[in-house]
């Protein structure tokens, strides 16, 4: 998959071993910064991976602030984009399942690298669900977020 992966300074120790592991399993990362550890305003970074994603670039995003939020608050701003801000491997994986979520926003500073890591790897390995209801929800959202 090309995942388009954006972070501020609260992701930035993330991001190296971040893009590394994706390659090793064979996606394609694409980056679009901080590749500084300075202070950034992360809409900035994140707009560019959402785009990405919007314009069919990338499959999916991920994005990485200090707590996710601030990510997750602009990715679900924009029609197309299913934002999940999860901190534990279940959620990542339900995100998958019931909302399709095609953004995974995480907080570089709520976790370690080996809990990123699991929540990263069960995001990426969990499909959507085949059950009807979770794609009608997705519809209604759609639906609603054009009135
Ligand atoms: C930056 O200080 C911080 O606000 C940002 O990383 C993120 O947590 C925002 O939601």
């Amino acid at each position: 998959m090309k995942i388009a992966i954006a972070n501020d300074q609260g992701g930035f120790k993330f991001r190296e071993e971040l893009l590394r592991f994706l390659k090793h399993h064979k996606h394609q990362p694409i980056d679009c910064g901080s590749v500084y550890e300075e202070s950034v305003d992360y809409p900035d970074h994140a707009i560019e991976a959402i785009d990405m994603v919007l314009n069919g670039n990338a499959d999916r995003a991920i994005l990485i602030c200090g707590t996710g939020i601030g990510m997750s608050i602009i990715a679900n701003r924009f029609q197309g984009i299913r934002a999940t801000l999860a901190y534990n491997k279940k959620v990542a994986k339900l995100s998958r399942e019931h909302n399709n979520a095609n953004v995974l926003c995480l907080g570089g500073r709520q976790f370690n690298s080996v809990q990123m890591l699991l929540i990263v790897d069960a995001w990426l390995t969990t499909e959507f669900s085949k059950e009807k209801r979770h794609k009608r929800r997705l519809k209604k959202i759609e639906k609603y977020a054009m009135i």
